[in-house]
Formats: C-alpha cells, structure tokens, sequence
C-alpha cells in the first residue's frame, strides 16, 4: 500500500501549493503534545469500538484498528517510534502510522470526530493523570511532614513575625502549618481533576455531528464520568487547566516557602538545620561552602509556574468562539508547570527527610531574647488585674533596661522585677520559662502540646481521608 506522504498534511486537498517547511514547524505541536500519545490512542480506541457498535465502521476494520492502534502503542513506550517532526502534531501523527500499517481503516477512525474533540478529550485524560500523579507526590511530601511533626513534639524554637523573633513555638507546631498548606493545595488538584473529568468527544469540530455517535458509550470507556453539554465550548474550553494550572502555581508557592526557610535555618546565623549532604552543593571557590542550592531552585522555579498560568489566561483572553489555533499553545505552559511542581515536590520531600534538625540551637534561641515579653505582660493582666496597654507599657520599659544592660529577660530575679513593678510574685520567673509559655498557648490551634496533640490528630484525619480518596483513582 501507498505511504501517505509526510510532506503532504492531511488537508491539502483543496491546497495547490503547502507552506514551507519553516512554517509547517512554526505550526507544529508535536515536539509537545508527543506525551499525550496514551491518551490518544486510547481516545482513537474508544472511537473506533463505538464507530463498529453504531455500525458506522466494519467488525473487521474494527479489528485492523485496534491491532495497529495496539502495535504503535508498544512501539511507542518501547522507544522505537519513529517520530516524524514532518507530521503537524500527535494525531496526525498516529493517524498516519496507522494508516501505513492498516490501509483504509485507519483513514475511516476520523469519522464523526475533529481534531478539535480529539485535542481536547486527550488534553483532559491527559490532565486527569497528571493531577492523580501529582497529588501522590504531593501526598508523600504530607507524609514526611507528619512524621516530622510527630517526632518534634517537644521540641522548642522561636516563632517569627516580620522575621523578627515573636514568641516560642513548638516545631510540631510550625511543620503542621505547613501540613494545612499542602492539604488544601491537594483538594485544589482534586478540584481540577474534577473539570477535567467529562467527555467532550462527540463535539466534533463545533456543532456535533451527522453521524450516529454513542457519546456516553466513549465517555464510559474512557473513565469520564459525565459529558460536556454544549460543543461550541466543549472544543474552547480550557478552563480544566487553567484550574490546574493555578493549582499549580499555589503549591509552588508553598513550597517555595518552605524552601525560603530551609535556606534561612541553614545558614550560621540561625543554625537550626544542616542539609544532607546529598542535598547541597559545594562552591568552586570558597572550599568551607555548603550551600541550598536545591531549595534555592525551587524558590526560584515559582516563577516560571506563576509565568505558565498567566500565559495560558493571556492566550485565553479574549479568544473568538470556538477553536483556534491559539489553543494549540496551551499543552506547553501546563506541561511545565506540572513537571516543574512535581520535581520540586520531590526534592523538598528528601531534603526534608535527610535534614538534620538542631533541637539545642532552636531551644537556646527561643530561651534567649525577649520572647517571654508578652507572657510576662499576660503575667500582669491575670495576675494583677493590669490593662493590657499598661502591663505592655511596663514591660517595653523592662525589655529596655535589659537591652541596655545586655542582659536577657530570663537573667532577671524576681526582686528585679519587683523594681519595675511591685505586683510581681514569686510565680514570675516561672511564667517566663519558655516552656510554661509554650504550655500557656492551648487555645485550639495553639503551640501547647496538648492542643499540638489535637492538630495533629486532626491532620492526619484528613490526610487518611485524601489517601482513601485518591487510591478510588490510582
Ligand atoms: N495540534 C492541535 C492543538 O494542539 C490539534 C487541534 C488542531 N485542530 C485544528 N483544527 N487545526 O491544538
């Protein structure tokens, strides 16, 4: 049988002349949209075994389908597909290899069915996969987290605001923040997964088709749960990875947070972390350096991710009803961004689990300072009936002479105090231990151990819950 000529696209019938190979390249997306070549073959299955039952396709030229769609699908995640960068995209790509192989049938899978469907019911397969692979990785991440957290109950640092030492945190207490961060980025990938999850297959090129498809038939077969209603915005419609996208672009920006407090708790100055060295880098010139150079990446990669969501909005905006060729330059920003968050996923869940916590450090620096200011302040409102204006009045002035002094607040006596303001009690050097103010915080959501307790559990609820959620679609 006759090679389609790969020089000739597929629609030059009416053409007396084609553009040239510049343009064509300019045109093409298959260096890209390739990594959806599962997904396309399995939309071109779902067709085709739906063409036979509505008798639209032979039984036979069924068969021929099925078996060359099965013989390039091998060959691809084998590696042995040639990738011919003259074909516009990847199904032109697959239609061509399978035309080659399997003669007219091949040419009749295109019945009832446009690019325009075909693009985008392998853009939300492919999408749904992404999200379920990502919020696995997401999920390991929470994992490490949590046993993080477990095993630093009792453990005792400086909390921060405006990077100024504020009060002493248990660091349970500060990894779970982190824990409620990456569980709601999960119900966000969720939630993008969720508009991805229905069949706009059957629309064809805008305006549905003659032919008498079985939409719910291919919907089920490809693990949709539901159809689109409208085929004028089933092929515009993109919005299912602009929410992953923005999905995307929060966790990163978590992690980058993350990432920004590694690389401060890892410098001498605070000296509260030292990374594995299986995650760090050396300098090529000053030989004593150890340096982040992983979590700094990962800082720094959220702003191609933010870029990819604000690239597919700005080629969005704007856009005529109902395909357009724009809409081929959706497939790379979320590309990108997925890998990118699932990379940076990984990374910040090793060098977290390698990373060495220095707990002496943490607590010298929590125990020095003026963190016990305010608790002494809450020292002279319950115990001495103060307003709380006049008791932080008193204090400012104690914190002062200690500055002064060079002296910390925990160096005071209780007669000291007493020259400040004669309604301190003995209690009062008590009430400034960091860990009696650590104790102190118990409203739920505190830094008390028992309220840590508390959030604990309440986290790993929610957590066991997301896992059981997402192995219904692993
Ligand atoms: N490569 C195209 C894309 O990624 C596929 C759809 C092309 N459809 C068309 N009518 N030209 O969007």
């Amino acid at each position: 049988m006759a090679e389609i000529n790969p020089r000739k696209p597929a629609w030059s019938g009416r053409f007396s002349e084609i553009p040239s190979d510049e343009l064509l390249a300019f045109g093409a997306s298959l260096p890209v949209d390739k990594r959806l070549w599962r997904e396309d073959i399995a939309g071109s299955k779902a067709h085709a075994q739906m063409l036979a039952k509505q008798g639209v396709l032979t039984w036979e030229e069924l068969q021929d389908v099925l078996r060359g769609l099965k013989e390039i699908e091998s060959e691809i995640a084998a590696g042995d597909f040639v990738w011919d960068m003259a074909d516009e995209d990847v199904h032109m790509a697959i239609e061509r290899a399978l035309t080659n192989r399997v003669g007219e049938a091949g040419a009749r899978i295109h019945t009832g069915r446009s690019r325009n469907d075909q693009v985008v019911t392998d853009a939300r397969l492919y999408l749904k996969r992404r999200m379920r692979q990502l919020a696995s990785a997401l999920n390991t991440l929470r994992r490490t987290l949590l046993e993080l957290a477990e095993a630093h109950k009792k453990t005792i640092l400086p909390g921060y605001t405006h990077l100024q030492k504020a009060q002493p945190i248990s660091l349970a207490h500060y990894l779970l923040s982190f824990s409620q961060m990456f569980a709601r980025d999960f119900r966000r990938l969720l939630a993008a997964h969720e508009a991805a999850d229905l069949s706009p297959l059957g629309a064809a090129a805008l305006a549905g088709t003659g032919y008498p498809l079985n939409r719910k038939l291919t919907a089920d077969e490809l693990g949709f749960s539901g159809l689109t209603i409208n085929a004028l915005d089933s092929v515009s419609d993109r919005d299912f990875f602009l929410d992953a996208l923005y999905a995307a672009a929060v966790c990163q920006v978590h992690l980058s947070r993350l990432a920004e407090e590694v690389i401060l708790w890892s410098t001498e100055e605070f000296g509260f972390l030292t990374l594995s060295d299986r995650y760090s880098t050396g300098s090529s010139i000053m030989p004593q350096k150890k340096n982040p150079d992983f979590a700094e990446l990962v800082r720094a990669k959220t702003g191609r991710v933010i870029g990819d969501l604000n690239a597919l909005l700005i080629t969005l905006k704007g856009l005529p009803l109902a395909y357009n060729k724009d809409l081929q330059e959706d497939k790379e920003p979320v590309q990108d961004a997925l890998d990118t968050v699932e990379a940076s996923l990984r990374v910040m869940t090793g060098m977290l689990a390698t990373a060495t916590f220095h707990t002496d450090t943490m607590y010298a620096a929590a125990a020095g300072g003026f963190m016990a200011a305010t608790d002494l302040a809450d020292y002279l409102v319950v115990k001495c009936g103060l307003p709380f204006r006049r008791a932080h009045e008193i204090v400012g002035g104690i914190v002062l002479s200690c500055e002064r002094h060079g002296i910390k607040l925990q160096d005071l006596t209780v007669d000291e105090l007493q020259g400040y303001f004669a309604g301190f009690g003995r209690d009062a050097e008590r009430a400034i231990l960091v860990e009696k103010i650590v104790e102190n915080h118990s409203t739920p959501g505190g830094t008390s151990p028992k309220a840590v307790a508390h959030q604990l559990e309440q986290t790993k609820e929610a957590f066991n819950t997301d896992e059981q959620e997402l192995a219904l679609y692993l």
